[in-house]
């Protein structure tokens, strides 16, 4: 067996967990609906993956960049947020800003299984929870 290229033209690459291992999306799949899985996306960016009710991955990945100065933060599952521990910001599930001092919604990445490997691509459409061109493009 031979898994698909890991990285092509388009600039997309297979997930990795955080020894660089390729991650099988069954793996990720495996946990329970609502799970953020945190990967290693595009340059390696630390990216939460979101296991959805229906038992399938949802299309965007949410990077792990507070839009405030950069820090990474954990998923909180008890208030549903993203909450960052450097200066407080939160987000909602979908990494909207519920509370500041971060400027803007967390930086989308789009998900697609491939096989059964999860093949992370740059989002360069429409961001959907603004509806105007994505701040990061
Ligand atoms: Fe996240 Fe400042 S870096 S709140």
């Amino acid at each position: 067996f031979v898994p698909p290229a890991q990285e092509s033209e388009d600039g997309s690459i297979l997930a990795k967990d955080i020894n660089g291992n390729l991650i099988p999306a069954s793996q990720i799949l495996a946990e329970p609906p609502g799970t953020r899985a945190l990967v290693a996306g595009l340059a390696g960016e630390p990216t939460y993956l979101t296991v959805r009710e229906d038992g399938t991955l949802h299309p965007w990945g949410i990077v792990d960049n507070c839009t405030h100065l950069g820090c990474t933060f954990p998923w909180n599952p008890n208030e549903n947020q993203f909450q960052c521990p450097c200066h407080g910001s939160r987000y909602d599930p979908e990494g909207r800003v519920v509370r500041g001092p971060a400027p803007l919604p967390l930086k989308l990445v789009r998900v697609a299984v491939e096989t059964d490997f999860i093949r992370i691509s740059p989002w360069t459409e429409i961001d959907p929870r603004t509806g105007q061109k994505p701040w990061w493009v």
